[in-house]
């Protein structure tokens, strides 16, 4: 293990603060306020007297190897726990009974096999999960249930075969946008139920890196999700890799290579969330207005249909006007427009072929001219006067400088700032910042360059 990982280093910071521990802190905690630090205190089992009001339990880069029932159960008010970096193999039933309250739970880099589906019972309030790099080989069906605040699942890193995607619906899951099964060994996945999966899991729905077989209903699903732009494909194209023939040798990048799909076909979008681009536009009455009608759609045989405010709907067929045009582009003309022209135009691009549309919306704002009498000599006069003044205002009456009002931070933290927590926890995830949101693989690059060789090959 590298030893940076083993550091905590985060925490030196505390020793420089004063401690304020009590009987309750073990002997090689720092607990501070309602946060307690037992990163790397050599821990091989669960100390049996931990602070009861701590919010925040760092247990990371210990040898605990087992949960038992009720291990937090004297800690009401805990929030986030952190458990990476153990030898954890399997947890007791109901190891987090009495820790409703629980936000963020980091079991990340342990030992698991199973995700049972008691382990998290009764967490409803959890809204990060973090499993990656463990030994998963199933997930149970049962294992979601009731996580009903759940934002963001990691589960990257693990030896997966299958997940029970049925068990999350809209009604279940609400908050879920980040699923995380990256680098696994998903092959035969079950495509309806991912279709079926609400839109917004499946923005946020991690798969590259697996051993997925080619197949139609496969290339399908990654096809309408490539179609409407997500960033789960822009950010990994090349590691998206499919399987000929089940084969482990024959693998091909199919976000690169279509051509073994030619003969799949596509089925129509089921519920494509339209994409909608708002601009404004503000002109002045007898104007001419030009409005594109330019989409996330790349496709040449679209047919357009444009929503206005003042005229109603109009596509290209019902013109009955010398002064409106619409272009086989799409281009919505207006001539000598109106104040009551004024308001939101709405173009929807519908291409039958691929059975999908998207929106575009601008927000038009026809004003009118100014009056004859305030001539343009005046008006620079005046928008001179004006900029001298603000010059002034802004040479003398400028708040002081921000170090002198800043108020001091109330020590104690009461609300959960999860930015912070990745700091208190992790110090690599600060590092790799950009990545942070992305994949889990580059919150703690593990992985040595010689391990992804097999990936690399192509037919
Ligand atoms: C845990 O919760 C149960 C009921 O939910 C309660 O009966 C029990 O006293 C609690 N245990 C502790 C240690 O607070
Ligand atoms: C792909 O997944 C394997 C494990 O399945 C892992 O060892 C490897 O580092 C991953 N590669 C990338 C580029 O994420
Ligand atoms: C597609 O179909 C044609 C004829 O139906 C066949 O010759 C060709 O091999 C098929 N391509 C693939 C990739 O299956
Ligand atoms: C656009 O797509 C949605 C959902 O797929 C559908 O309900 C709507 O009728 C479509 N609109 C047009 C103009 O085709
Ligand atoms: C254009 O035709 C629509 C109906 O197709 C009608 O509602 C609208 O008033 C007409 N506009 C003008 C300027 O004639
Ligand atoms: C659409 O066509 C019109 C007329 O040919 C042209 O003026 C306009 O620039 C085109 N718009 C786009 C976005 O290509
Ligand atoms: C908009 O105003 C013009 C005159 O400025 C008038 O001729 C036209 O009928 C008005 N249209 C609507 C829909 O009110
Ligand atoms: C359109 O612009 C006007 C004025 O700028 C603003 O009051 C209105 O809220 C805007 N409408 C939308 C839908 O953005």
């Amino acid at each position: 293990m590298p030893a940076h990982m083993a550091n905590g280093s985060c925490f030196l910071v505390f020793l420089c603060l004063v401690c304020s521990c009590d009987g309750t802190c073990p002997n090689m905690c720092l607990c501070l306020s309602d946060t307690v630090s037992c990163s790397s205190a050599g821990f091989t089992k669960f100390p049996t007297v931990l602070p009861t009001f701590s919010i925040t339990v760092d247990l990371s880069h210990n040898y605990l190897s087992y949960l038992g029932a009720g291990s937090f159960e004297k800690m009401p008010r805990l929030e986030n726990l952190c458990l990476a970096h153990n030898q954890l193999t399997s947890l007791g039933e109901g190891v987090f009974q009495n820790a409703s309250g629980l936000r963020f739970l980091d079991l990340s880099s342990n030992k698991l096999h199973l995700v049972e589906q008691h382990y998290f019972h009764g967490l409803w309030r959890l809204e990060e999960l973090l499993l990656f790099n463990n030994k998963i080989t199933q997930v149970e069906s049962g294992m979601l249930n009731g996580l009903s605040s759940l934002k963001k699942l990691y589960l990257s890193l693990n030896q997966l075969t299958n997940f029970p995607f049925f068990t999350i619906q809209d009604h279940t899951h609400p908050f879920l946008t980040m699923l995380d099964l990256s680098s696994n060994r998903l092959n035969n996945l079950p495509w309806e139920d991912i279709k079926a999966l609400p839109s917004l899991v499946q923005r946020g729905l991690y798969l590259h890196n697996n051993s997925l077989t080619c197949n139609c209903a496969m290339y399908s699903m990654f096809w309408h999700w490539q179609l409407r732009n997500y960033e789960t494909l822009k950010d990994f194209t090349d590691d998206h890799r499919c399987l000929i023939y089940g084969e482990m040798r024959a693998t091909i990048k199919f976000l690169h290579h279509t051509r073994f799909f030619h003969n799949c076909t596509l089925e129509k979008a089921v519920s494509l969330p339209v994409t909608v681009y708002l601009s404004t536009v503000l002109v002045t009455e007898e104007d001419t207005i030009s409005l594109d009608c330019q989409t996330s759609i790349k496709s040449t045989e679209l047919s357009y249909t444009w929503l206005t405010p003042s005229k109603g709907y109009l596509t290209p067929a019902t013109k009955n006007s010398s002064l409106i045009t619409i272009f086989p582009n799409g281009t919505l003309e207006m001539q000598s427009v109106k104040v009551n022209d004024s308001g939101l135009y709405v173009c929807t691009a519908v291409s039958v072929k691929l059975g999908v549309n998207a929106t575009r919306e601008v927000n038009v704002t026809v004003s009118l001219p100014p009056p004859e009498s305030f001539n343009t000599g005046y008006t620079t006069l005046l928008g001179c006067a004006i900029t001298m003044i603000l010059i002034l205002m802004y040479l003398y009456l400028t708040p002081c400088r921000c170090s002198c009002c800043k108020q001091p931070k109330p020590p104690s933290v009461t609300t959960y700032d999860p930015s912070s927590l990745s700091s208190v926890f992790s110090s690599s995830i600060r590092e790799n910042k950009p990545y942070n949101d992305k994949h889990v693989a580059f919150l703690e690059p593990m992985m040595s360059p010689e391990v992804s060789e097999e990936w690399t090959q192509e037919s």
